[in-house]
């Protein structure tokens, strides 16, 4: 566990594996949170190598100014924008962990929890944007149905929709919880609590996590130098398939016939995969830390332009 943070860096070894092989230049943890993979990260990339951190979650600042890392506050879709204002050009590494830490889990007063009673607030940064209540609370039912179908993949997003509607307003997280549980037929339960996937589908629309993960990694790659490195962990279906989209498509060389005098496709591979397909982490990490069951990394390498 890393100092000050319950947060248990997930599949870490193969995360300092991946960096390892970087000798200088900036990288960039761009979801810092309790800073367990930057601190590892720290004993193995070569000492002249500069770890910075990126976080939307403003409480993350003091934590990594109190481990010593340098830290700029932001959202990773406007990774372009916070490196330019540092002062900081190209990349050697960036390391994106996406979702949520425990810290931020595990805090009720920031409303991601339905075990736990507290607002309906669940925005990783708690001074801008939309709040779980705004959505709870005023959006239309097709709309509610449509996040939760999406997002929580929920087979009764439209009952569990219908039940919130007729039940406004809904005060707090365990009001909210108790509502989506009682419209989910017991036949229709997954593993699990009956809230999970539907607390899941709000808190990514109040983040807009996969637009985020979009713009964020298309930005990174874009300031990543010849052989530096991106490595990135998810936990959500449709965040990893974004991932794997984006690295298939910079992974795509020429498809011309070997007889074609000219390129005509104009394909160029930009990336080399670093792992075949995607990583999982293993079941003993999986036993000491549930909330690794999920993850799939994948990490690239930028080749030469
Ligand atoms: C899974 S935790 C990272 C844990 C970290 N790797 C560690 O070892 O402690 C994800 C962190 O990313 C942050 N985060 C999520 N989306 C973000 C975004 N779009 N921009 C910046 N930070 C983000 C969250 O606030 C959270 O602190």
């Amino acid at each position: 566990m890393s100092h000050g943070s319950r947060h248990e860096p997930v599949m870490a070894d193969l995360v300092c594996e991946l960096f390892e092989p970087i000798q200088e230049g900036t990288l960039v943890d761009a979801t810092f949170g309790g800073g367990g993979h930057s601190l590892r990260l720290q004993q193995v990339v070569a000492p002249h190598v500069r770890i910075m951190g990126i976080d939307r979650d403003p409480a993350v600042g003091e934590r990594a100014a109190a481990l010593g890392f340098d830290f700029i506050p932001g959202d990773f879709a406007d990774i372009e924008r916070l490196l330019s204002a540092a002062g900081v050009e190209n990349l050697a590494g960036v390391l994106f962990d996406f979702g949520l830490s425990s810290d931020q889990l595990d805090d009720p007063e920031r409303g991601f929890s339905y075990h736990r009673r507290g607002p309906l607030d669940m925005r990783m940064d708690p001074g801008s944007g939309l709040t779980a209540d705004q959505v709870v609370n005023t959006w239309d039912c097709r709309s509610l149905a449509r996040v939760i179908a999406r997002y929580g993949e929920e087979p009764s997003s439209r009952r569990i929709a219908r039940a919130i509607v007729a039940n406004r307003p809904l005060a707090d997280t365990l009001a909210l919880a108790e509502v989506v549980a009682a419209a989910v037929p017991a036949a229709l339960r997954r593993k699990g609590h009956p809230a999970r996937r539907t607390f899941q589908a709000i808190r990514m629309a109040v983040n807009d996590e996969l637009g985020a993960v979009r713009t964020g990694l298309e930005a990174a790659l874009g300031r990543l130098e010849e052989g530096g490195r991106c490595v990135a962990i998810s936990y959500h279906s449709l965040e990893d398939r974004l991932v794997k989209q984006r690295f298939k498509k910079g992974g795509a060389d020429c498809v011309c016939p070997s007889d074609l005098p000219i390129c005509g496709c104009g394909l160029t591979a930009e990336l080399r995969p670093l792992v075949n397909g995607s990583a999982r982490p293993e079941p003993a990490e999986v036993e000491i830390n549930r909330r690794a069951r999920s993850a799939r990394l994948r990490a690239v390498e930028r080749l030469a332009a």
